[in-house]
C-alpha cells in the first residue's frame, strides 16, 4: 500500500528531472544558435548553459585539439610549410592559454585580441600552402581548428 502511495510522486520527480535536463539542453543549444559552425559549437560546450563556462570549455577543447594537430603535422614528413603550421599551433596554444586568463579576469578586450590571434594562427597554416600552390596534408584538421576559433570569438561576444 505504501508503495502505491509513492508511485505518483516518483513519476512527478522523474518528470521534473526530465524537464530540468531538457531545459538545460535547450539553453545549451540556444547559446550556439547563431554560431557560424553550430553543431561544432554544441559539441564543444559540453552542455554548459552560460556563455562564460561554455567559452571556457570551448577554449580548453581547442587547446587540446591544437596539441593533437601539431602531433599530426609531425607525422606528415618534413616541409617548410608544415614547420610554419607547427610553429603556429604552438603560438595558438599560448594565445589560447592567455585567452583563458583573460576570460577569468573578465578582460574582454584582451580576450578578443588573443582569440583573434589564435584564429589568425590557424588561418596562416593553410595560407602558407595556398601561397605555394600545395595541398595542406593537415588541411581538414586546420580548417576545423579555424572553425572552432571562430566559434570561440562568437561565444565571447555573448559575454557581457
Ligand atoms: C593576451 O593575454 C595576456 C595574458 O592575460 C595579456 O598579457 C596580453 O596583453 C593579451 N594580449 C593582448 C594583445 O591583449
Amino acid at each position: 500500500m505504501a508503495i502505491n502511495h509513492c508511485m505518483p510522486s516518483f513519476s512527478l520527480v522523474f518528470l521534473a528531472m526530465v524537464t530540468i535536463v531538457l531545459a538545460g539542453q535547450a539553453r545549451a543549444q540556444s547559446l550556439c544558435n547563431k554560431a557560424d559552425y553550430q553543431p561544432l559549437c554544441v559539441s564543444v560546450i559540453k552542455g554548459k548553459t552560460d556563455a562564460h563556462s561554455a567559452l571556457e570549455s570551448a577554449i580548453t577543447v581547442l587547446i587540446s585539439q591544437s596539441h593533437r594537430a601539431k602531433i599530426a603535422a609531425g607525422t606528415k614528413g618534413d616541409s617548410q610549410n608544415l614547420d610554419v603550421c607547427k610553429e603556429n599551433f604552438d603560438d595558438a596554444i599560448s594565445n589560447l592559454k592567455n585567452s583563458l586568463k583573460n576570460l577569468k579576469n573578465r578582460d574582454m578586450a584582451s580576450l578578443n585580441i588573443n582569440l583573434s590571434a589564435a584564429l589568425t594562427d590557424f588561418v596562416t597554416c593553410d595560407d602558407t600552402f595556398v601561397e605555394s600552390s600545395e595541398t595542406n596534408p593537415i588541411g581538414k584538421t586546420d580548417t576545423l581548428l579555424s572553425h572552432m576559433a571562430s566559434n570561440c570569438l562568437y561565444l565571447s561576444s555573448l559575454i557581457h
